[in-house]
Formats: structure tokens, C-alpha cells, sequence
């Protein structure tokens, strides 16, 4: 008998920003409550599990990816009891619940970077990257801080320099350190004790760094300084292999569990090298979260992503919370159809999809003065680089003032165009974005070559047009996207010419109506999803 593929290989995978999400006790913030309560929402839309972005203790210099305690909620988000209440109302509609662990540094409120800090004999003091001054002077190497400027925060009380890749408010952790490695290993156990099925794993690639501290050569382009250094001994160390397999046994301890890997700073092959059977079960390419839109574009980042994956199970994604929404940065106009021609790629591509908050409904980014923007680092790099806040906008669920997501003021603005662009508006419109995205997770659902099956690419050298088939064992199911304004055709590959289609999806077609041909004609950013007969 064939063997059914785990709930994360079939699934689609939905982000939730929680403080964006919905308030439910009215003070602008967006709580587990919250969640709950919208759990109808979302299993009505389809999908198959929650990445919670997180909702732990946290001071918030970086929202939540500052933790201070990694065992409890924020009480801004609840309770644990909110949380167990989230996880059992989750599963009751068959909806799994995936937590953002941040490992790679904690908040400097963490009690055991506040004890790291008061000695060098402390029990923690060895818990973080804590180094004595270079013996010229100055910080111990060259390394950066991603979020701008030198990596190394120098304390006078000790007299040594701390490592942090982010802010200096998230210390990095000495992941060479065993006590470490048996912390954070029981941070898994706890939440897969409360019954979690999954980790989002933040920056993971980072945990260890070259233990003789060699500086990074110089190299490299790109806005920011760190740009200009070639990082090979701040992240992507070999030590992250072993600690993978060690995680994942424990994972696998629990039955069918899920990690996936946010691979910072890497090529598609990079991230591919930690993904596997022994390892993360999957991980992000982040090549499609660009501004392009176009058949060739999208080819290649897919094509990349799946030679460099070889036969390891695929992500797809095309927006997150660092990320200028993709309605902003394909600048759709009101009529929502570039996001309808995205939405069928994200939903009808091998592998797994993943979906950001909001992108259902086509939420653009808000705009924001400098002095509204709330993220350190998109302070510092206003306005070269569009602010994070953008992306993070309260869920607009109706027309009222604060778009239903709250009765208070909210600790970001809402959209502008919340008024027209909401839940309430596009449940009760056919032709909206919300039931096209339903639409395609009700076809990927229904159709075995779509959840499932191979994908190969067709009339590859066609610049208007991304197509491919998608095949298992009880079908085949073309995809053909016009990424273009224009009419444009494309060509069937030989052994497909003149055979009879069912028409899955289209504009121009009447669903269930068969075609046949060698040549397809597509209207202008028309998508059309064709069944073998
Ligand atoms: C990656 C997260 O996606 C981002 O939001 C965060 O600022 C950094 N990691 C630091 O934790
Ligand atoms: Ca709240």
C-alpha cells in the first residue's frame, strides 16, 4: 500500500504575528486569546497548522525575538493556560501549532545573562560569548552585528567584550558550552510536552561560531557593512550538523514532530545542507521574497531551490515578518489580480506553502513616518531599507475603526484601506481574494498530483508564461501562470499534445469544460490549472 506523506509535507503552514493578530482583552495588543478565537477562520480557509512567531517573556527590543524566559508566555500574549487552551482548541479542528524557538541569543534581561554579566567566575558567565579585549585593544575581532555596526558590546565592570549578532540586548549564547546544549534540548521537551507539534528554528545556522574567533575576511556587496565581510567563521560552523541529529532524535522521541530552519545568510545549497531525514525536516529559501515579478524570475529561484534540495521536501514562501508584504512589493492595484497569479504558484508548487497573516486578503504594507517606526533596526536604516513595522499591521477583519482587531488603539496603525479591505468584505464578494486563495487550498486539497505528486517544469524558455505538470500515481495536473499584462501562449510538451484536459481553473474557461490543443492561449495574468483526462 502506498505510504500516506506526514501532515508537513501535505499541510500548508500559516504565520501568525501575534501581537497583530486579534485582541481580545482590548489593550491594542494582539493575544493567544485571540488566536483561539479565530481558530474557525482559519480552519475554514484550510489550512493545516499555526507558526506562532514568539510569544514568549520578552522585553521587546526585538518583539519577542528577545527572550527572557523561554518557558513561559509574555503576559501581554496570556497564560500557559491560554496557551494549552490554543493547543487543544487547534487540534480539536485538526490545526497543529508550531512555536518560533530563538536559541541563537537570549534577551540581556534573561536571568542567566543577568548572572553571566556579574563575574567571570559566575556558573553562567560561560553561557555567553564573553571575551577578554584583543591584546592591541579593542573588540576581540572584526565580526558585525547584522543589525548594524560592530558585533561586540565591551562591559568595563568585566573588562570583555560580549558577542551579538542582533542588537546588543540579545546576547549570543555559547552553544560550545554543554550546559547550554542541555537548556535549550529541555525548552524542546517543554513545549512538546504541552503537546506542540513543531519548532520554527530562528537563525539557527548561527548558534556556533569558529571557536578560535578568526576574523571574517573581507569581501563581498550590498547596503550594509556586513555586507562587505565574506562570514566565515561568525555562523554556518560544522558543529551545527551533530546538535541537528541530536534535536531531531529527541523530536522523533514524540512521533511525527516537525522543525523547520530559518538558514540565515546562505544560498539555496546551504540551506539545503541541513535538511534531511537525520536533520530538519525542512527549510526556507528566502530567493523569492524580492520585488520581481515575472515567469523567468520565478523559474529560476524555484529551480534553484529544488536542484539544490535534490530529493529533500520543499518550502515555498513569499512573505514573513522581516519582509515587505508581497501585495506592496508587486504593487497590486486594487483588482488584486497579481496576487491571484502568486497565490496559485504558492499553492500549486511542490512541497510545502507557507502563508504570512494577512496575504489571504491581499494586506498591503502600512506606511510609517520615522518617528511611528517601532523596530530598532528599521530605525537605524530608515529610509534605505522599508521598515519591518510595515508587514506587521493589525489583521484587518472588518470595517470598523480598528479594523475589528481590537477595541483600543492598536500598537501599530491599521491599514488605511481597512475600510474595503477585510474579512467581512471579501467573505461576501465571489470574486475576492479570500475565495480565491480558499478556492486553490479546497483544489490542492482535492487533487493527489497537487499535495503530493512530482513536479517538472514545461516550455521552459517561455518569458510570459511559468508552467509545470504535477503528477502522482492517480493523476496529472498542468499549472500555467501569465505573469504578464499581455496575452501569451504556451506550447504542451509532445506527449500532452491533442489530449483532453479538464478545466480545474481558469478565466477564460468554464470549470469541468474539457480542451484539448498544443497550444494554450492565456489572457493577460491568467491562471490556468488543467486535469489530464
Ligand atoms: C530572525 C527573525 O526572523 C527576525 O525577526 C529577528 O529580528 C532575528 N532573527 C533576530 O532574532
Ligand atoms: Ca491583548
Amino acid at each position: 500500500m502506498k505510504k500516506e506523506l506526514p501532515w508537513w509535507k501535505k499541510g500548508i503552514i500559516y504565520q501568525i504575528y501575534p501581537r497583530s493578530f486579534m485582541d481580545l482583552n482590548s489593550d491594542g495588543i494582539g493575544d493567544l486569546e485571540g488566536i483561539t478565537r479565530q481558530l474557525d477562520y482559519l480552519s475554514d480557509l484550510g489550512i493545516d497548522a499555526i507558526w506562532l512567531s514568539p510569544i514568549y517573556q520578552s522585553p521587546n527590543v526585538d518583539f519577542g525575538y528577545d527572550v527572557a524566559n523561554y518557558v513561559d508566555v509574555d503576559q501581554e500574549f496570556g497564560t500557559l493556560q491560554h496557551f494549552d487552551q490554543l493547543v487543544t482548541a487547534a487540534h480539536q479542528r485538526n490545526i497543529k501549532i508550531i512555536l518560533d524557538l530563538v536559541l541563537n541569543h537570549t534577551s540581556d534581561q534573561h536571568p542567566w545573562f543577568v548572572e553571566s554579566r556579574k563575574s567571570k567566575d559566575n556558573p553562567y558567565h560561560d553561557w555567553y560569548m564573553w571575551h577578554d579585549p584583543s591584546p592591541k585593544g579593542g573588540p576581540p575581532n572584526n565580526w558585525l552585528s547584522w543589525f548594524g555596526g560592530g558585533g561586540w558590546e565591551y562591559d568595563q565592570h568585566l573588562d570583555q567584550y560580549y558577542f551579538h549578532m542582533f542588537y546588543k540586548e540579545q546576547p549570543d549564547l555559547n552553544w560550545r558550552n554543554p550546559q547550554v546544549r542541555q537548556a535549550m534540548l529541555d525548552v524542546y521537551r517543554f513545549w512538546l510536552d504541552r503537546g506542540v507539534d513543531g519548532f520554527r528554528m530562528d537563525v539557527f545556522n548561527m548558534y556556533f561560531k569558529d571557536k578560535d574567533l578568526r576574523d571574517n575576511p573581507l569581501g563581498g556587496k550590498g547596503p550594509r557593512k556586513f555586507n562587505h565581510q565574506l562570514h566565515l567563521y561568525d555562523m554556518s560552523q560544522p558543529e551545527m550538523h551533530p546538535l541537528l541529529q541530536e534535536i531531531r532524535q529527541l523530536l522523533d522521541s514524540y512521533g511525527e514532530k516537525y522543525m523547520v530552519g530559518e538558514t540565515f545568510y546562505s544560498s539555496p545549497q546551504q540551506a539545503a545542507a541541513y535538511i534531511g531525514d537525520d536533520q530538519l525536516h525542512a527549510g526556507f529559501d528566502f530567493s523569492m521574497l524580492g520585488r520581481k515579478f515575472s515567469a523567468p524570475f520565478f523559474r529560476k529561484a524555484i529551480k534553484d531551490w529544488l536542484s539544490a534540495l535534490d530529493e529533500k521536501w520543499p518550502n515555498f514562501v513569499l512573505n514573513n515578518h522581516d519582509n515587505s508584504r508581497s501585495a506592496t512589493r508587486y504593487k497590486a492595484k486594487k483588482d488584486d489580480k497579481v496576487l491571484k497569479v502568486s497565490a496559485t504558484m504558492l499553492l500549486t508548487l511542490v512541497g510545502t506553502p507557507f502563508l504570512y497573516y494577512g496575504e489571504e486578503i491581499g494586506m498591503r504594507d502600512i506606511f510609517l513616518w520615522r518617528h511611528q517606526v517601532l523596530d530598532p533596526v528599521s530605525k537605524r536604516y530608515w529610509p534605505l531599507l522599508p521598515p519591518r513595522d510595515g508587514c506587521r499591521s493589525p489583521m484587518q477583519w472588518d470595517g470598523t475603526d480598528f479594523a475589528g482587531f481590537s477595541n483600543a488603539k492598536p500598537w501599530l496603525p491599521v491599514h488605511p484601506a481597512s475600510e474595503q479591505r477585510n474579512v467581512i468584505v471579501q467573505q461576501s464578494d465571489p470574486a475576492s481574494l479570500l475565495h480565491f486563495y480558499k478556492n486553490l487550498i479546497t483544489i490542492r486539497r482535492a487533487h493527489s498530483a497537487l499535495h503530493s505528486g512530482s513536479m517538472e517544469m514545461i516550455d521552459e524558455s517561455n518569458p510570459s508564461i511559468l508552467a509545470y505538470t504535477r503528477q502522482s500515481d492517480e493523476e496529472t495536473v498542468l499549472v500555467a501562470l501569465n505573469f504578464t499584462k499581455k496575452a501569451a501562449n504556451f506550447v504542451l510538451p509532445v506527449q500532452y499534445r491533442e489530449k483532453s484536459w479538464n478545466v480545474i481553473l481558469s478565466q477564460h474557461l468554464q470549470e469541468q469544460e474539457t480542451t484539448t490543443g498544443t497550444k494554450f492561449a492565456l489572457q493577460p495574468l491568467e491562471t490556468l490549472i488543467l486535469r489530464l483526462n
